[in-house]
């Protein structure tokens, strides 16, 4: 009965772990929560109230399937101020997250059996997203030694003439690697001397830390912006990810097919959501700002424990609000009935021994690794270590 792009899709990982963190706090269970992908920190007040307003003046029809035209000009105002990338509001799509402005851009692009690159670790929706558009997804391993990145010696090799596109997540879910400009660059080159697309996801751009000088990699160089989709949105810069408003910026040609594949599925964005957005990109980003300190001092904290556990190996990320350490020294070892084989088991085996949820690092095309989050608070942060380090020392 069902069709057999269903059968190729697999269910992310990430909901499979939250769905089993959720069943236990249903039975009263305190269980720390290191699975979250998105801040912890309320939608800013000046947000909401901007929200409310929109509803209190009746902005609560439908609008133009790309979006308003006020919220396009800020989003190409945004665009050109903190990423030095012109656009025309011709050239934007407001979207139901950013997650359906990555599904359009692929859908748009990728026929059947194109081959897209995506650098391992990787965000699980990009390849279910290539599979749903019966494309094959291509995988490149950059690996702990690497901080997580590719190298242009690997995209070189994973380039065949069936390669359609590239996806890029920078900064990236689940490391927080992120790419520099001469990085970015090097790679850009590659792919644009082999006619290969770029889609990139910015979601986590404003998460970045020590002092890190962020680049879009459409602001290399007009061939690259020419080439390439970004993607980007309010979720998880200004602590929206319940009101699903994400964008996309790009050829006017990528764009118009992508915002014709919209207007047949959901159309546009919510009204209130695209109000609420307009006024997070006028005003000051102070809010934003402090977040970011926040974050920052979580991961030095949870480096910190991290390292201090015996057999952890963990890199410090300069993006998002993940950490990615190896925990494959763990794996031959036993807890309490738990036999400790692979990633999924090491997850399993926290969660119901130390009450706390992490996501395995296979559901990110990785094993051997697991997915912290650290978008919670430094209370949790700590009684989840803790509870942590007293469980792995007792494995043997
Ligand atoms: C890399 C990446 N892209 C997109 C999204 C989805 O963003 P949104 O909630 O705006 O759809 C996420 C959410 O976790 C993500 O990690």
């Amino acid at each position: 009965m069902l069709a057999r792009r269903v059968e190729k899709t697999g269910q992310s990982s990430t909901m499979q772990i939250a769905a089993r963190a959720f069943a236990l706090k249903e039975q009263g269970i305190d269980i720390i929560n290191f699975n979250i992908g998105e801040p912890d920190f309320p939608t800013p007040e000046y947000i909401k109230k901007a929200a409310i307003r929109a509803i209190n003046d009746n902005q609560t029809k439908y609008t133009t399937n790309s979006g308003i035209y006020n919220l396009r000009k800020a989003i190409c105002e945004k665009l050109l101020h903190e990423n030095h990338v012109q656009y025309h509001p011709e050239e934007i799509l407001v979207t139901n997250g950013a997650k359906q402005a990555v599904y359009n851009a692929v859908l748009a692009s990728v026929d059947d059996g194109d081959e897209v690159i995506i650098p391992a670790p990787y965000w699980p929706s990009f390849p279910e997203m290539v599979r749903i558009a019966c494309g094959k997804p291509v995988f490149i391993e950059g690996g702990l030694d690497n901080g997580f990145k590719i190298s242009a010696r690997q995209l070189e090799k994973a380039i065949t003439s069936k390669t359609k596109a590239f996806s890029l997540n920078n900064p990236c879910n689940p490391t927080g690697a992120v790419y520099s400009r001469q990085e970015l660059s090097i790679l850009a080159d590659i792919l644009i001397r082999n006619k290969v697309n770029i889609i990139s996801d910015e979601i986590y751009e404003k998460l970045v830390f020590d002092d890190f000088k962020y680049t879009c990699i459409a602001s290399i160089s007009e061939k690259v912006k020419n080439n390439t989709i970004i993607v980007n949105g309010a979720s998880k810069a200004f602590a929206m990810t319940g009101w699903r408003l994400g964008y996309a910026a790009g050829p006017a040609e990528w764009i118009k097919a992508m915002d014709m594949i919209q207007s047949h599925s959901t159309s546009a964005a919510s009204t209130i959501s695209q109000f609420a957005t307009l006024t997070a990109l006028q005003e000051p980003q102070k809010i934003v700002m402090e977040m970011v300190a926040e974050f920052q001092k979580r991961r030095d904290y949870m480096v910190k424990r991290l390292k201090r556990i015996k057999g952890i190996n963990c890199s410090v990320p300069q993006g998002a609000f993940y950490l990615f350490p190896e925990i494959s020294f763990f794996f031959g070892k036993s807890y309490n009935g738990f036999k400790i084989n692979n990633s999924v088991n090491f997850v399993e085996c926290l969660l119901e021994e130390a009450k706390t949820a992490m996501v395995p690092g296979s559901g990110f095309g990785m094993e051997g690794y697991v997915r912290i989050s650290y978008a919670n608070s430094m209370d949790n942060l700590e009684k989840g270590m803790d509870n942590i380090e007293n469980v792995l020392s007792k494995l043997a």
